[in-house]
């Protein structure tokens, strides 16, 4: 991947502020990539009209057209495998994902999940961070299996639980950790620096002992 400039497809359901995260970042020469199509499973959500503000193809499938979740997922892979992604960007897609329509794909499909895997996997991660009376909440980028956000974890991100926090005070406190942690990871991605092989990560050749931590907005590698 590192030598052609790399094609990221990116998958999204909802505002897309990771998917403007990866934008900018190739916009202003921090990532050397392109976003070659955004797709998703709601026609109107607000990241496909970002992806159209930038001159990249956008396409929503409604589930409810399709008979069951394998032909959904069969039919928007499609779309995906029709823009020849190098990789797959999940970033804010809030369904699930078979592993028929996986298997292609495996090592080329990471996601954006707003925990510290592996604490707090599915939904209302922030509700259920501060339920839990966790010190310390954050973010990971992981490879995507068929295991619900169980896949490989590739980096992270921490964030303080503060006295006083609610569920929103705390998303947007790990959603502005987000956007540096998925750049920093995509630049490792995308410069071919990070592989998976037989499920475990490697960064430059090495299995990763734990997964990498972002400071400063870097990722230490
Ligand atoms: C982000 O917080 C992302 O981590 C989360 O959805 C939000 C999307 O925000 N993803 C998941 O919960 C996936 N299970 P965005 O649309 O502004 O990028």
């Amino acid at each position: 991947m590192a030598d052609a400039t790399p094609r990221l497809a990116v998958l999204a359901s909802g505002r897309g502020s990771n998917l403007q995260a990866i934008l900018d970042a190739i916009d202003d020469g921090r990532l050397h990539a392109q976003v070659a199509g955004v797709f998703g499973d709601k026609p109107r959500a607000f990241a496909l009209e970002r992806a159209r503000a930038a001159g990249i193809p956008a396409r929503a499938l409604r589930p409810g057209d399709f008979a069951g979740r394998d032909e959904f997922d069969a039919a928007l892979f499609a779309e995906v495998a029709s823009v020849r992604p190098d990789l797959i960007v999940c970033a804010g897609y809030m369904r699930l994902l078979g592993a028929a329509a996986l298997a292609p794909w495996a090592g080329r499909i990471i996601n954006i999940h707003p925990s510290l895997l592996p604490d707090f996997k599915g939904l209302d991660t922030h509700a259920r961070a501060l339920a839990a009376g966790v010190p310390e909440h954050g973010a990971s980028v992981h490879f995507v299996t068929a295991d619900l956000d169980g896949g490989p974890v590739i980096a992270q991100a921490r964030v303080p639980v503060l006295d006083g926090d609610d569920a929103d005070a705390l998303a947007a406190r790990v959603l502005d950790t987000e956007h540096p942690l998925l750049v920093a990871t995509l630049q490792l991605l995308c410069a071919a620096r990070i592989v998976l092989r037989d499920e475990v990560v490697e960064l430059d050749g090495r299995p990763l002992a734990a997964p990498l931590q972002l400071a400063s907005n870097r990722l230490p590698a």
